[in-house]
């Protein structure tokens, strides 16, 4: 098992990650016993069906109050994030109490927003079980979706402890290795051209993936992402770098409705289109077609879903709260392990995204 620290500007915090990892939680509470008056873990019913019983061993708790939410996205709403407030109320949650999240990025956004507004905010621990929440879990971005944007109404609230057992990435369907997947490409792409060229070279299925590669590339991410928010925790300046291939994704995703494209295909697509525009528009000397051709030999798509408009996806880009004014931001390569955030104008953004599409075979 391996330890980072995470360090920001309001909190430091370890991230226990390797297989068997979930025991460290057992230690955590049995070391802060008495510190916390309530536990309430708030977990998907996926993840509670698979999981749940091997958690409570491991947690070794008497009591703990379980709150089981809806899988995916249809977690990350208002009326699931108010029944979640009502359960802590019932249960007589108070400012010393503990709320554990234990599930993929959506549990995490959720539970963590939960802990971030209850009371004014209560302590949180992250218990990621997908590969993408190696991202999610780490830096204190926690939020909900409204219907008009995706992760709109949120909060930062940094975690007491992170503990990722990757034992529970097992009963991971590949769809969401998959979706996970994307954002170890993203980190790659944004910070080391070296990591890259590794990933390129080591990973070419998604259903081989070793015990020691997964333990290589997810410790590198979250020491990546560490980093990132050890700099910039309120997203001043260089964190919006980790929003690489997410302009447009988020876009797809909601334009799509949200849970029919997984956050990673939509991540990815948006990726290639970033990776394209900084070809326009900065020179980027990178081999896209060769990238693409990577990304299907994993299975994913790096064209359009069809049935979406450029017109709309273009004001979903403008709406997004990282947009400003007639102009979009987006962040771009000037070359890999180079981002640079550019505000780029719509009409520029309409004609790269026809070309996009027109060069690209659109899928259902
Ligand atoms: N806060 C951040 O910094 C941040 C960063 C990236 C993504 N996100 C958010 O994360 C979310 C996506 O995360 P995700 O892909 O982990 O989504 P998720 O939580 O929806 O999990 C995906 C699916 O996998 C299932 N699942 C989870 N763990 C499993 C396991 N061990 N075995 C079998 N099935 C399991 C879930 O029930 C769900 O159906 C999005 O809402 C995105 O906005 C947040």
């Amino acid at each position: 098992m391996q330890q980072i620290q995470i360090k920001t500007a309001t909190k430091s915090y370890p991230v226990y990650i390797g297989h068997g990892a979930l025991k460290m939680l057992g230690e955590i509470l049995k070391k802060d016993s008495g510190s916390y008056t309530t536990i309430m873990v708030i977990t998907d019913e996926t993840v509670a069906q698979l999981h749940l019983p091997y958690f409570r061993k491991q947690a070794g708790l008497e009591s703990l109050v379980e709150k089981i939410v809806p899988a995916g996205e249809k977690a990350k709403t208002f009326d699931i994030y108010y029944d979640c407030l009502s359960s802590a109320l019932e249960n007589k949650l108070d400012r010393k109490s503990l709320i554990i999240s234990f599930g993929g990025g959506a549990v995490g956004d959720l539970a963590g927003f939960v802990a971030a507004t209850y009371m004014r905010g209560i302590r949180f621990i992250q218990i990621p079980t997908t590969i993408l929440a190696h991202d999610s879990a780490v830096g204190g971005k926690v939020a909900i979706n409204h219907p008009f944007g995706k992760n709109m109404i949120g909060a930062f609230h940094q975690p007491e402890a992170v503990v990722y057992d990757l034992d529970f990435i097992n009963s991971l369907p590949e769809k969401e290795v998959r979706s996970g997947f994307a954002e170890v490409i993203k980190h790659s792409l944004i910070s080391d051209k070296n990591f890259y060229n590794w990933l390129t070279s080591e990973i070419d299925s998604l259903d081989n993936i070793d015990d020691k590669q997964l333990l290589e590339f997810l410790t590198k991410c979250i020491q990546i992402k560490g980093s990132v928010v050890a700099e910039d925790e309120r997203e001043t300046g260089i964190r919006a770098y980790l929003n690489f291939g997410h302009t447009l994704g988020h876009a797809i995703e909601a334009e799509s409705g949200y849970g029919k494209v997984t956050h990673g295909e939509a991540v990815t697509i948006g990726m290639v289109f970033a990776l394209q525009l900084s070809k326009a528009l900065l020179g980027l000397s990178f081999n896209i077609e060769e990238f693409k051709s990577w990304l299907n030999s994993l299975g994913y798509k790096t064209s359009m879903p069809a049935g979406l408009s450029a017109d709309r996806l273009i004001s979903r880009m403008k709406q997004d709260k990282k947009a400003v004014s007639e102009t979009v931001r987006f962040v771009l390569l000037e070359e890999v392990g180079s981002p640079i955030l550019a505000e780029v104008q719509g009409d520029v953004l309409l004609e790269n995204l026809k070309i996009f599409e027109e060069e690209g075979e659109s899928f259902d």
